[in-house]
């Protein structure tokens, strides 16, 4: 059914109808569609707008359709040109004159303004939780591994000694701002569009508060342009999920290093990794592989909403259809990753002495060592060349800062003695950087315990405003 024949002569071309149609990918938001109609002719029959009767008679009927879709005894037709046709077409030859009542003082234009809301709503919701079970999952692993030394690097080059724990929370912050970056989303999101009509609101005296109220929004748009226009919030949600991507991938990266045989640092769980078909030796890290590679779509989603956007004068263009596809795929993608990436860093087996022994290697206690001269009064200037020349003794020589006889280091500077060694341990290096924010296993078993609280705190707030 069209709901547009009025003026037409001819029926639309087969393939231009299956290139205009949005059916495909709009029918996953039937239930919103339904439930937005639902609080229209409730709305529309409070308000006198339409008989109380057959505002009634549209709502059973649509929930009829609801619970048809859901138990199957009722199929989406393909060739239907969106999901809002769909359910009117059905409504209305179920019902008749009833069904034709409820596009009354609505547009297509504000309906799938709202129904994308309310859609995205539940979408943040559901990656919401998602990523407050990730923050949780390193802030216990953190805990776990909060003394086991490893090379922090720089440039991948092995810098200054951390701990793994403190690597791992490097993340939790991450994925903590993502989390706050969401809830901020879905705030702006929280308005009700209905109302807004093709563009420019409605001579019906409709009660939009009431409409909002009902589909559980916080307000109402307060410009009919803006309220059929506005697609920021697909755009916002598609940044949030590219950084969160971006974030998941970095993660992926030191993934898929650390379980080399390179590093080895960690070794997955093999129900999270994959075998070769030709080298019976081979363990790939294709989970991690694949959310690196899935960042590019999500990337490619947000730079779709923003370029699809930058050109559209006000206010609705049918431009603005493509925005479902971009913004769909986009959640999809960060669902799939962390309902992968999840399990998969919980059951990771962590390898502490292999990340001390590439501690242990590669000087990087070099500061420590200039920081000790620092300590006897040199300034660091001077004592960072004196640790300079120590390093490419050692390398010419091949001692580690640990073994290199005092005799070198007093030839190398008298301020040397044998409190050196004990000064440029790794452990002695990991533990006094207390400050906060540092890798000390004691500041890591502090800052996770802060990190989960918090999560906890932000989480308990996020469901207290859902709307
Ligand atoms: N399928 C359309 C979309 O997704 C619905 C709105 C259609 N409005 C219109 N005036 N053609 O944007």
């Amino acid at each position: 059914m069209k709901l547009w024949t009025g003026r037409f002569h001819k029926e639309l071309d087969k393939t231009t109808n299956d290139f205009n149609s949005s059916i495909s990918f709009d029918s996953r938001m039937a239930k919103e569609d339904i439930e937005g109609s639902i609080a229209h002719a409730t709305m529309l029959g409070e308000c006198g707008i339409i008989d109380k009767e057959e505002s009634q008679k549209i709502i059973e009927g649509l929930e009829g359709i609801l619970s048809d879709l859901s138990s199957g005894a009722l199929q989406i037709d393909p060739s239907a040109e969106d999901i809002h046709t769909f359910v009117e077409g059905e409504l209305t030859s179920r019902l008749g004159d009833a069904g034709k009542r409820l596009h009354t003082a609505r547009s297509r234009n504000d309906q799938v303004a709202l129904d994308v809301r309310l859609y995205l709503k539940k979408q943040c919701d559901l990656l919401y939780g998602q990523l407050s079970d990730l923050v949780k999952v390193l802030c216990k692993k953190a805990e776990e591994y909060s003394g086991a030394v490893m090379p922090g690097y720089t440039h991948l080059q092995r810098a200054q000694p951390i701990t793994f724990g403190h690597h791992l929370l490097a993340y939790g912050e991450m994925f903590k701002r993502d989390l706050s970056r969401l809830a901020d989303t879905k705030k702006r999101m929280d308005v009700c569009p209905l109302g807004s009509g093709a563009l420019a609101g409605t001579t019906y005296p409709l009660n939009r508060l009431r409409t909002a109220e009902l589909l559980g929004f916080s307000g109402v748009t307060h410009n009919s342009l803006d309220g059929v226009s506005d697609r920021d919030f697909c755009m916002e949600l598609a940044s949030d999920i590219a950084i969160a991507m971006v974030h998941l991938s970095r993660f992926s990266e030191e993934i898929i290093l650390w379980c080399s045989w390179e590093f080895k640092f960690i070794e997955l769980d093999d129900a999270f990794s994959t075998g070769s078909s030709i080298m019976p030796q081979k363990k790939n890290p294709d989970i991690a592989e694949l959310v690196r590679g899935k960042t590019g779509r999500a990337i490619g989603d947000l730079t779709t909403l923003l370029t699809m956007m930058k050109g559209l004068p006000l206010a609705y263009n049918k431009d603005m259809q493509e925005d479902k596809e971009a913004i769909f795929d986009a959640c999809d993608t960060l669902h799939m990753c962390l309902t992968a990436f999840i399990p998969m860093v919980d059951t990771m087996r962590v390898l502490p002495e292999n990340m001390r022994k590439a501690a242990a290697g590669g000087f990087i206690n070099a500061t420590d060592c200039a920081d000790y001269l620092v300590g006897k009064g040199l300034p660091f200037r001077d004592a960072y060349k004196v640790t300079g020349a120590l390093v490419a003794y050692c390398i010419e020589h091949t001692y580690t800062l640990e073994s290199l006889p005092l005799e070198i280091y007093r030839q190398h500077h008298e301020l040397f003695s044998e409190d050196v060694y004990e000064a440029i341990s790794l452990e002695r290096c990991v533990n006094g950087r207390k400050v906060l924010g540092g890798p000390s296993p004691e500041n890591v078993r502090t800052e996770a315990k802060r990190l989960l609280q918090e999560t906890e705190k932000m989480e308990a707030a996020y469901s207290a405003c859902a709307g």
